[in-house]
């Protein structure tokens, strides 16, 4: 049943036309993982050149970064899902703007409410901005827990900004292994299967 409404809000957010970004994407990118319950939703802040052409989120050098990370911490696939603040791309990869986030958002709401997550991490400021504070400042966020609405949000360093300053390599990894140790915490305490 979840399954088939899964199948439904598909379909239907692949038409959405809400925002100018439909006139320019390839494709329509939802996100990637099974969309079962997961433990951990990873939010990014929009598809790039390959994921607009291949329709998954994070498929490019930063997805598999990111891949890897989620490998060597021992993450199963059935624990992670992974979306973006935007379902389409922005031309040339600019952040989307306010407008074209809110317009947005309400799909990602709902995978939100369906996959049930314990906790969210906000991949970059352009997720912190939207799911946490609007005047957030990632250099000073990144790695702190914050609770909204009964989620345990964590920001962290988008990885192509890793890509580009290796320098921010070990905070990422140090943040997702906060990650994978609050997921552990969770599941010990029965908080989460
Ligand atoms: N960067 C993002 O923020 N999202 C993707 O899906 C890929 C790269």
């Amino acid at each position: 049943m979840e399954e088939d409404n899964w199948s439904r809000f598909e379909a239907t957010c692949r038409q959405c036309r809400k925002c100018p970004l439909c006139e320019t994407r390839t494709q329509v990118v939802i996100g990637r993982g099974e969309p079962h319950r997961v433990p951990v939703l990873l939010v990014g802040e929009g598809p790039g050149e390959q994921e607009d052409l291949q329709g998954k989120a994070f498929v490019g050098r930063a997805g598999q970064l990111l891949d890897l990370l989620l490998e060597s911490l021992r993450f199963e696939p059935t624990d992670w899902y992974i979306a973006n603040i935007v379902k389409c791309r922005p031309p040339g990869n600019r952040e989307p703007s306010d407008e074209e986030a809110a317009a947005c958002l309400p799909w990602l709401r709902w995978q939100v409410k369906t996959l049930r997550p314990a906790i969210l991490v906000c991949l970059g400021r352009t997720a912190a901005r939207h799911l946490v504070d609007k005047d957030i400042r990632i250099t000073a966020a990144r790695g702190q827990w914050v609770e909204r609405q009964g989620f345990l949000i964590l920001p962290t360093w988008h990885p192509a900004a890793v890509l580009r300053d290796p320098a921010k390599k070990s905070d990422l990894w140090l943040d997702m292994e906060k990650v994978r140790l609050k997921l552990d915490e969770l599941r010990r305490e029965g908080k989460y299967v």
